[in-house]
């Protein structure tokens, strides 16, 4: 004990100390760190993949109108042939291709919703009884969310903008139903109809059906999030992330009630009832008090 003190006074004793503290600690990290770096080489080799998937759909699908560097294009006379899409956002892409707006195919008034391109289509069915059919359907659908994914990833990092709504935000069991058919009247309504049965703008636009089961709670929010062509965007302080949600769980739930009596009459609610009432019930009367007196006369005449 008395050697190791006298050995321990030494000058060089503390930096041997702390010599060996760091061999110890390097030892360790080496045990650690080649597989955290592994994985992370790895991740970043995936996430070099997935990018470069994305580029190659764009240069395929895209950049013939909106550019090679999705800078937009003009033809000849100066006029805009395709916007730029840098900073427009995962959202605008996800919303423009998930609907089939994107890629175009003829130019018109309008860019109309059709079934997604077969690379980007999400919407195909996978519920075959047969095994290998099935199989195939639901490995083609997996590479369509995928290279729908790629191709968002690769237009955010271009230039930023509105990423996609997680999916508790469009959650239509969430949202406040009553608040939500307010805010539609007074935000939509006005091109989309009461209900969201869709209706014609100028100039060869239109408002389409909000109405149907095709338009997902995803792309409700995203439209009001972008603005897709003649629709105004309605960004977080126009609408809040919640005036959103709920205006989605209105016309969610409001498109799959039934219509127990029939004719939903518009459903815009007693004022279509009352009116339908009023013209069919005085219709019925004025009929009647015209075939009752076109009676008469013959019938005076006779007697
Ligand atoms: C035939 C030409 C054409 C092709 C191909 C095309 N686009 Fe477009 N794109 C347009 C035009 C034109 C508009 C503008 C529509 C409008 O707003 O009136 C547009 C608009 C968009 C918008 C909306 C931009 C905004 O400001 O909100 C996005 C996003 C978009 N395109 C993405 C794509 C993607 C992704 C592809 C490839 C999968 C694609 N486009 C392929 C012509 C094209
Ligand atoms: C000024 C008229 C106008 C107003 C107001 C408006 N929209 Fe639109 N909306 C449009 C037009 C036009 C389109 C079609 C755009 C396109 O095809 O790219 C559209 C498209 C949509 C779509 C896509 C439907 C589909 O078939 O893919 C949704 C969802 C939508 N609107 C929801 C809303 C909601 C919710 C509001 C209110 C917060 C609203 N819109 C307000 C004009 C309007």
């Amino acid at each position: 004990m008395k050697r190791f003190t006298a050995w321990r006074r030494r000058p060089w004793a503390g930096y041997a100390v702390v010599l060996a503290a760091l061999a110890a600690i390097g030892v360790i990290y080496a045990g650690f760190s080649p597989r955290t770096d592994r994985a992370e080489a790895a991740n970043a080799t995936q996430a070099a993949a997935d990018l470069k998937n994305g580029q190659q759909l764009f240069e395929k699908n895209c950049a013939s109108c909106h550019g090679l560097n999705a800078e937009g294009t003009k033809d000849a006379k100066g006029h805009p042939i395709a916007p730029s899409l840098l900073g427009v956002g995962a959202a605008a892409v996800d919303f423009q291709v998930a609907t089939g707006r994107m890629p175009a195919m003829n130019p018109g008034a309008q860019v109309p919703r059709k079934r997604p391109i077969a690379a980007f289509d999400t919407t195909i069915r996978t519920d075959y009884e047969d095994e290998a059919k099935r199989k195939a359907a639901e490995a083609q659908k997996a590479q369509a969310e995928k290279n729908l994914a790629d191709l968002r990833e690769y237009i955010a990092q271009l230039g930023g903008g509105p990423s996609v709504p997680a999916a508790s935000a469009v959650d239509p069991t969430k949202g406040d139903v009553a608040l939500g058919g307010k805010l539609f009247r007074t935000n939509c309504a006005q091109c989309h109809n009461f209900t969201g049965q869709g209706g014609a703008l100028t100039g060869g636009k239109y408002a389409p059906p909000l109405a149907t089961k095709d338009v997902t709670p995803t792309q409700i929010y995203e439209a009001m999030l972008t603005g897709p062509q003649a629709m105004p965007v309605f960004n977080d302080t126009t609408l809040t992330p919640q005036d959103k949600q709920a205006i989605i769980s209105y016309l969610v739930q409001t498109r799959e009630e039934p219509n127990p009596g029939g004719n939903g009459l518009g459903r815009i609610g007693p004022v279509s009832e009352g009116l339908a009432g009023w013209l069919v019930g005085l219709g019925l009367l004025v009929l009647a008090a015209a075939w009752i007196t076109a009676k008469k006369p013959k019938k005076l005449k006779k007697s």
